[in-house]
């Protein structure tokens, strides 16, 4: 699967996937990252990218001519690309949506700066825009890599293990039972009895019990939405 991050600042990016499990997934071929900088596109003699916004208001906007000539570029280029945009203004982006997106070939993430993009670029390009939860980053190109993280993992091969994906949070919209490792006795606090036996049903209903009761205390809409698709089946 590759994906391709436009933005002015590749720096920001690039260090993420220089390490542990999204290196290996790039060295094996599971993944691919490039990156456009709409800089390279701007036909302005400075190579300049923003400008102030009309009605005034503070801070500077990203120009419509760098993006929309580096999104026609990639369009034509690939056309099944699919263009993501990052924006506090979106809906949350959730692990279904991970899950969807792991099937794509391409994926543009456009990471936003100053105070944003024109609106006529979203409007003309955009397959679908996410935010990743209720406050303002200075640019959207941490958004665009925790997508670009999350839908890795739920690409075939990513991960060497394929049961992690099954027993995770949001699973079902509950959060994870909690897990423990060794040693047994860590200032004097230990795991459930259940755990350190080998009854696998036990186990299992066990940390079922603790799934809700951690879904209840911490999110109790998803235990609700839990609550209602388990009625429907
Ligand atoms: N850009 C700035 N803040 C953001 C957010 N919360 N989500 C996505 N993109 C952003």
């Amino acid at each position: 699967m590759r994906f391709t991050f436009v933005t002015l600042f590749r720096n920001i990016v690039e260090g993420y996937f220089s390490d542990s499990i999204l290196k290996r997934a790039i060295q094996n071929n599971h993944i691919s990252i490039d990156f456009v900088s709409p800089r390279d596109f701007s036909t302005n003699k400075h190579k300049k990218t923003d400008d102030t916004a009309f009605g005034g208001g503070a801070g500077m906007l990203m120009t419509p001519q760098p993006l929309y000539d580096a999104l026609d570029a990639i369009k034509k280029a690939s056309p099944q690309a699919h263009i993501v945009f990052l924006t506090p203004v979106a809906k949350p982006f959730v692990q279904n949506d991970a899950k969807r997106l792991a099937k794509k070939e391409h994926i543009v993430f456009v990471s936003g700066r100053y105070e944003g993009i024109d609106e006529r670029i979203v409007e003309l390009f955009a397959d679908e825009v996410f935010s990743i939860g209720d406050y303002i980053l200075t640019g959207g190109e941490l958004a665009s890599m925790v997508l670009c993280d999350a839908i890795s993992r739920n690409v075939e091969g990513v991960l060497g293990n394929s049961d992690s994906l099954t027993e995770e949070s949001f699973n079902e919209s509950l959060l994870e039972a909690p897990s423990f490792t060794k040693p047994q006795n860590f200032h004097s606090l230990t795991p459930p009895k259940e755990f350190l036996k080998g009854n696998h049903s036990k186990i299992r209903s066990l940390k079922f019990a603790l799934s809700i009761t951690k879904t209840k205390y911490f999110r109790p809409e998803q235990l609700r939405k839990h609550n209602s698709m388990e009625k429907l089946s």
